[in-house]
């Protein structure tokens, strides 16, 4: 059927209807979520030159798509909050009067999708009909999101179904942001507007997206930062819960005891990598339940119980490579959509850090050009991604699509920091791990568009470009939920530097895998064990608590990666403290407190 009789939900018939006549495409197509329809959509991307087949033999049903070269990641700049008030955006954010980026924006729709089909995409984050799960519904011109938001999210019918007559949806609207004249056709450039004219906006009162100009990513699968990390976390803080940008793993012992741990690291930070990595040390078993994203909520014996609201990966391509994430590369073998890759000869894909020399023959790098060895540009764009099915990946957990969740028993921050921050500290208490998550700091990477890459940044909770509401206020929830629980039920909070360097500028940790080794120690504290001393800025491993037998890190560098500095720490005291006063009244007491108390027994 493929249209409004697909549902009786009359709100969302409505929506429809009025985004239609501002955007006035050619005609409106429901999606139904099918493979045929998968098959459908991709089949019009390839006819036009957007997508090219890759090779069956080696990549079953897979298909690669080039961006235009200015859309290739996150436009923080042009992300924003647009709450009534400025100061509920808070000071993290881009904050525009709702009516007046309304009508800036009413201007951009204006016929936006002439020449184009609008795409109707009824999804659900989370198992569809889960407790903890939401209902949203994407209105797009892009073919390229309607596959992504296939195999990124649960679409379709089944989700129309839950919906009902009268159950509610998060409407978010999405154009590319360039029409078609009569007879203009796409192929083969990606379709964007210029950086002036993109807006990925949000509605917190409202709750409603309004993205236009950008194809790619989160700006464009709004089910993904838009919906589940800024908008939902909205919705977290009124009704009492956590949206965070965080993994879920898995991990077993080998005597077989089992607990689930989430990991906030900012953007190209190893989550992806952490929630699948293999284990080096034996017996021991990592599963993954999520790689981005995680809900979380307090289940009725007190514990919080994490859910991931997505189903698949969307993740960063270079240095993905059978050594350092076999689970990602099985994951990605069929069914997956490859985004700003190279292109091999023989139809396969290729990227920097991949494991294996280019194959002989013609290279096509990610702007579809010929790429030699010698001409000192990438293959891959450095924030190339795929999109692959979570439930390709063998590593997947058991429980990943439990409508209840998983129990946490601990939670990781991290970012890439090349100093200061040793391996592995855990907090004193709930608060003071809460203050470790405000004070999370990371150089910044490729996958948001900006001039300061490898520059360290404050990312609180990994959360600065996601966070829909003040910060401020955010933080304050989070001191909020750790009085919901009794002190033994809740996670326990831990901070990971897997990016230590030495003077020579090498990393110390061998990282991936073998960061097992300090999840087993994390296991190992959370189950009442492991050695540890206290130290000024929290519990810390002794030199011999971090398993090391088979791993070829000398006890110089592991006293380098577990040293504290308190020359370093009291300089990164100093810069806590002004990042804590662009939140002004806002800043919890509870955590300013935190700060004094770490910079008494700094000295
Ligand atoms: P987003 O999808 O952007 O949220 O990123 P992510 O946090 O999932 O990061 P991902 O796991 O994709 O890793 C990003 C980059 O960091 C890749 O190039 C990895 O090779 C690298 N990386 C991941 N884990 C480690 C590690 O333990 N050590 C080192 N040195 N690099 C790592
Ligand atoms: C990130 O940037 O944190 C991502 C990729 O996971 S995107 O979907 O573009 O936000
Ligand atoms: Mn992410």
């Amino acid at each position: 059927m493929n249209d409004s009789g697909m549902t009786k939900n009359r709100e969302l018939v409505k929506w429809v209807e009025e985004m239609a006549a501002m955007c006035r495409p050619d005609r409106v197509y429901w999606c139904d979520g099918s493979r045929d329809e998968y098959d459908y959509i991709i089949k019009i991307m390839v006819d036009s030159g957007l997508a090219t087949v890759l090779n069956k033999g080696k990549r079953q049903n897979s298909y690669l798509f080039r961006s235009d070269p200015s859309d290739v990641a996150r436009v923080e700049d042009r992300t924003y909050i647009a709450s009534r008030k400025k100061d509920e955006a808070g000071p993290t954010n881009n904050w525009i009067d709702p009516e007046e980026l309304k009508k800036t924006m009413k201007g951009l729709y204006d016929g936006c999708m002439r020449g184009r089909t609008m795409y109707v995409i009824p999804f659900s984050m989370g198992p569809v009909g889960s407790h903890i799960a939401q209902i949203g519904v994407e209105l797009t011109d892009s073919p390229y999101v309607v596959v992504n938001m296939h195999i990124m999210t649960r679409v379709g019918s089944k989700v129309l179904d839950v919906l009902g007559e009268n159950g509610v949806f998060i409407p978010c609207l999405h154009s590319v942001g360039k029409p078609l004249g009569p007879g203009e056709t796409d192929g083969p450039n990606w379709p964007c507007a210029p950086i002036e004219k993109k807006y990925i906006s949000h509605f917190p009162e409202e709750k409603t997206i309004w993205s236009f100009g950008s194809g790619y990513g989160g700006n464009a699968l709004l089910g993904k930062k838009c919906f589940a990390l800024r908008i939902a976390s909205v919705m977290a803080r009124e009704q009492g819960w956590l949206a965070e940008h965080m993994l879920i793993l898995g991990i077993t012992s080998p005597e077989g005891e089992k607990k689930y741990i989430a990991a906030a690291f900012p953007s190209a930070c190893g989550k992806t990598n952490l929630a699948m990595l293999i284990p080096t040390i034996p017996g021991w078993k990592v599963e993954c339940v999520g790689d981005d994203i995680a809900w979380m909520k307090f289940g009725s014996d007190g514990r919080l119980y994490a859910i991931n609201p997505e189903a698949g990966f969307f993740g960063v391509a270079p240095g993905t490579s059978m050594q350092s994430n076999p689970n990602a590369m099985k994951s990605i073998e069929k069914n997956t959509i490859f985004t700003n890759v190279g292109l091999t000869d023989n139809g396969d894909v290729w990227w920097e850090g991949i494991g294996y020399d280019p194959p002989a023959g013609r290279i096509i790098d990610w702007t579809g050009s010929d790429w030699s060895k010698d001409g000192g540009k990438p293959v891959a764009h450095p924030n190339a991604r795929f999109t692959a099915p979570a439930s390709q990946c063998p590593a997947i957990d058991p429980a990943w699509e439990n409508p209840d969740g998983v129990p946490i028993s601990a939670i990781l921050f991290g970012g890439r920091r090349p100093s200061t921050i040793p391996l592995v500290h855990q907090s004193f208490s709930w608060n003071h791990g809460v203050f470790l998550g405000s004070i999370v700091g990371s150089e910044v990477t490729a996958a948001a568009i900006s001039a300061n890459i490898g520059q360290v940044r404050r990312d609180p909770f990994a959360m600065l470009p996601f966070c829909g509401y003040n910060m401020g206020d955010y933080f304050r929830h989070w001191i909020s939920m750790g009085k919901k629980s009794a002190t033994d039920r809740l996670p326990k909070i831990f901070y990971v530097n897997w990016f230590r360097k030495n003077s020579a500028g090498k990393w110390l940790w061998p990282g991936y895998g073998e960061n097992s080794r300090v999840l087993k120690w994390i296991f190992e504290r959370v189950s009442g064990g492991g050695k540890a001393v206290e130290t000024a800025i929290g519990y810390m491993p002794t030199a011999d608590a971090i398993d090391r037998s088979g791993l070829g890190v000398s006890d110089s560098d592991m006293a380098e990666l577990l040293d504290l500095n308190r020359d370093d720490w009291k300089r990164e005291a100093a810069g806590i403290r002004d990042h804590y006063a662009i939140f002004g009244d806002r800043m919890p007491d509870e955590l300013k407190k935190e700060l004094a108390d770490l910079e008494k027994r700094l000295g």
